[in-house]
């Protein structure tokens, strides 16, 4: 059998890794940037999360939702303290797509309505409710393709009166990543927090890629200084381990049955994310998110080539003047860094929340390197 050919590949296999360097299959050194989109937070083999993992599997790696796992409680407890919505209640599911289908589940199940808003250059998942949401037409299947779903401007307020009563849910990324990292204003945050309050629509934070620390806020909407009635969460969750979860307000009522699954909350993921907590915050990791992520966004000020940075923390996203493309390849082929990219100019960096200034200063003098080339 064959793989069905879905993805292109780099001519590349990694065999190692270690904090942000990986190895590949003939001993090259790459600086790893990009986290595998998004998901290696504490550091790839951290040597706890090797430690608690191996000895978790070593005592049970998974039993379903019918028996207690306590590990699942400590996550929401842990989770709720450092990200400062102790008052909320976790759904604990296994990807990000998964987590945006069931908060939009829930906002209809708890409105008793079915249309939603999302917003231009959302990218929300491929499951059938998330792809709905999501504002990529080639990746909509006609079977999802709805009637329910409307696309208003990003970051544009005027327009917002558009979110009525009729509306189950806003689903919105704090910083948008497929999207090109577009930072989702203060304002505009707010006055959806407005709206969604005058009409009873459920405001969801898709933080899937701008949650968990990347921004230099646990939660990136934090900025904004507002409370959605869910959070959506997976990629850094499990670093590298597949969770995902919702963080769901307390007017939103569990009862048995409404939302389940077999995989999610299993021992092995619990204690993945459990040490991804207990590493943040023993790490400080969120504070060197923001103050790392600062130095390279100040750094690139009047680089050559670089027409804007934009983001927040180490979710950076590099304007070019030119397609993203060659840089990118140059940057892996020549000098071993991984980098991710959107559309076509935007160099985008999502790198292990723990990476250094001196990993910075490497990625700093190559991208000059290339663009000077
Ligand atoms: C903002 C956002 N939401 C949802 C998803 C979907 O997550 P997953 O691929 O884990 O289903 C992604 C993935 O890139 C994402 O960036």
């Amino acid at each position: 059998m064959k793989l069905f050919d879905v993805y292109p590949l780099y001519p590349i296999e990694l065999v190692k890794a270690k904090g942000s360097t990986v190895w590949d299959k003939n001993g090259q050194e790459y600086i790893d940037l990009y986290g595998g989109h998004a998901v290696i937070s504490i550091g790839h083999s951290h040597p706890t999360y090797v430690a608690r993992m191996s000895e978790q599997l070593t005592n049970i790696g998974f039993y379903s939702n019918s028996i207690i796992i306590s590990g699942q409680e400590a996550l929401a407890e842990k989770l709720g303290r450092l990200s400062g919505y102790s008052n909320y209640t976790l759904f604990l599911t296994n990807s990000g797509a998964e987590s945006n289908e069931n908060a939009l589940k829930l906002a209809s199940f708890y409105t008793g309505r079915k249309k939603v808003v999302s917003f231009t250059k959302a990218f929300h998942g491929r499951t059938a409710g998330s792809v709905a949401v999501t504002d990529n037409p080639s990746i909509v299947a006609p079977i999802n393709s709805t009637e329910h779903v409307t696309f208003l401007h990003f970051n544009q307020i005027d327009g917002l009166e558009k979110i009525t009563e009729e509306h189950a849910a806003v689903i919105v990324e704090g910083i948008q990543g497929v999207g090109g990292i577009q930072v989702a204003s203060d304002a505009f945050l707010q006055a959806l927090r407005k709206r969604c309050d005058e009409t009873g629509a459920q405001l969801i934070l898709d933080s899937v890629q701008c949650g968990y620390g990347r921004s230099g806020k646990f939660f990136s909407h934090q900025f904004a200084g507002i409370h959605p009635d869910m959070m959506t969460t997976a990629k850094g969750m499990g670093n590298g381990f597949p969770m995902g979860g919702v963080l769901i307000a307390p007017h939103i009522q569990a009862s048995y049955g409404l939302l389940g699954t077999t995989f999610g909350g299993n021992h092995l993921a619990c204690l993945a994310g459990n040490v991804v907590l207990d590493v943040i915050e023993e790490e400080n990791l969120v504070q060197n998110a923001e103050k790392i992520g600062n130095y390279i966004t100040k750094s690139l000020e009047g680089f050559q080539n670089v027409t804007e940075v934009r983001g927040r923390g180490l979710m950076i996203g590099i304007e070019l003047d030119q397609p993203v493309g060659p840089v990118r390849d140059a940057l892996l082929f020549n000098e071993h860094i991984f980098c991710g990219y959107a559309g076509k100019n935007t160099l985008r960096l999502l790198p292990s929340l723990g990476i250094d200034q001196k990993i910075a200063d490497r990625f700093l003098e190559s991208l000059a390197s290339v663009l000077k080339a």
